[in-house]
């Protein structure tokens, strides 16, 4: 089994620094990249089947294409890289960023070739303190190196790179807050159109990916479409990492070939539930995510068939929760937090989240009323897609509207009891 994004990536996480990537074979990928035209890169990027790890699954190929081109394009074009990672749950950012430097910024640099971008930013989440030095460091040794400047490896293509720590937000993380941040304004979102591939950062042309999706850039250059796709066992091409935290009995990520079962990656990979715990649910990709049971333990994870059965492949890190946890009380603390970082630019959303985790906690603390079900129903299709500026309220609804799916009965426990079983 192929694992071109994590090989090499040491047991204990240590850097590769760019001796050593370049021993594996590193920036061989940026020099073939360099000798070809960008709209070549482009289409081999869109026959690989690349979809954006950040969440939403969307082509990167065809992302990429919505650029203008050419000598009549406006300048300067800007690339980003989002490293905001802030949706609990997921950390398999993490893992590129400390772990493999240079594969994100050789990623970055063919890919800003492919759109003739003149400028490169790392958007990291702000905690990542430890992830922003690597990368500070290894950037240095790009310039050094002569990957990064002027005249790339003598070729006519000059590229300035640089790190954007961000303020610790989760709005961040969405496309156009992250640009609005960029640009030192708070980080709310931009209405679309215009899309930011034509007007984005300062108004210019701007692609914005996720680390993962950027790292996987080198390796179809290196090895072709075909070779990508071929690495997916469900044809959507790649591999992507997964993980897994919660009671299970080995927490952590693994890259494995896209569309791998869920089985294998909670039983297989994290070992199952710790002794004396059972599934109960879990969230297949992240917190904005809808629960899924274990019915649903044979599907392959990717954006496809984990949509067909009512959910979303997310950023494919799976949230376990057991048998000995309150459902209610789960939702509600994922509430909060969705709560808490509304930007308050929507008002079904500012409004709205509150009232979500108001009523929740409500439920949990045994003070709830049966009319209060109907009122987060009506939450769940009043803040979810179309309702609301951008993805953070819909994605707050998943996992409740699949609460109140599958855990209803504990939700009308907790009010006709007047407590929460789960508390002695
Ligand atoms: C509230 C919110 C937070 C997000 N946070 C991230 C993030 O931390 N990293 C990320 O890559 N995408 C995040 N996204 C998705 C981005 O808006 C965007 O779709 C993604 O960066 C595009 O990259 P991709 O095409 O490579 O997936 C977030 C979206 C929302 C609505
Ligand atoms: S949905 Fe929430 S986070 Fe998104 S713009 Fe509206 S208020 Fe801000």
């Amino acid at each position: 089994m192929e694992t071109p994004l994590t090989q090499h990536i040491r047991q204990d996480g240590a850097p590769l620094y760019l001796k050593e990537y370049e021993q594996t074979g590193g920036y061989e990928a940026l020099r073939k990249a360099v000798t070809m035209q960008p709209k070549e890169i482009m289409d081999l990027v869109k026959d690989s089947g690349l979809r954006g790890r950040g969440g939403a699954g969307f082509p990167t190929g065809m992302k990429w294409s919505f650029v203008p081109m050419g000598d009549k394009a406006p300048h300067p074009k800007y690339l980003v890289a989002n490293g905001d990672e802030m949706e609990p749950g997921t950390f398999k950012d993490r893992l590129l960023i400390e772990g493999k430097p240079h594969q994100l910024i050789e990623g970055m640099i063919i890919s800003a070739y492919a759109i003739e971008a003149d400028v490169a930013y790392i958007f990291i989440r702000g905690e990542y303190t430890e992830g922003s030095a690597i990368v500070q460091k290894a950037l240095s040794e790009a310039y050094e190196a002569g990957y990064l400047g002027k005249n790339i490896l003598g070729s006519p293509y000059s590229l300035e790179m640089h790190i954007h720590t961000s303020v610790g937000r989760y709005m961040c993380g969405e496309e156009t807050g992250l640009l609005n941040a960029l640009e030192g304004k708070r980080a709310t979102p931009r209405a679309k159109p215009p899309f930011p591939q034509s007007s984005g950062l300062f108004g210019k042309p701007t692609i914005v990916n996720n680390i993962e999706t950027l790292s996987c850039i080198p390796h179809i250059i290196n090895n072709g479409a075909e070779w990508f796709k071929k690495l997916s066992l469900t044809g959507e091409g790649g591999t992507k990492i997964y993980g897994a935290s919660g009671k299970v009995k080995r927490p952590g990520l693994w890259e494995l070939p896209l569309g791998t079962t869920v089985r294998e990656i909670l039983i297989d990979r994290a070992g199952g539930m710790r002794d004396g715990l059972k599934l109960r649910g879990f969230l297949p990709g992240g917190a904005s995510t809808d629960f899924l049971t274990e019915e649903h333990l044979d599907v392959n994870m990717d954006f496809t068939a984990v949509g067909k059965v009512g959910s979303r492949m997310g950023t494919g890190t799976i949230i376990v929760m057991d048998d000995k946890t309150c459902p209610v009380g789960f939702v509600h603390n994922l509430e909060y937090f969705f709560a808490q970082e509304s930007c308050g630019w929507c008002t079904p959303c500012r409004e709205g989240l509150p009232w979500v985790e108001k009523t929740l906690r409500s439920i949990e603390e045994g003070t709830g009323q049966m009319e209060d079900l109907d009122i987060l129903d009506f939450h769940t299709k009043y803040l979810g897609p179309g309702n609301t500026f951008c993805a953070l309220a819909p994605g707050a609804m998943e996992p409740l509207q699949s609460a109140l799916k599958y855990y209803r009965d504990d939700f009308i426990k907790h009010i006709t009891e007047k407590r929460c079983p789960w508390r002695s």
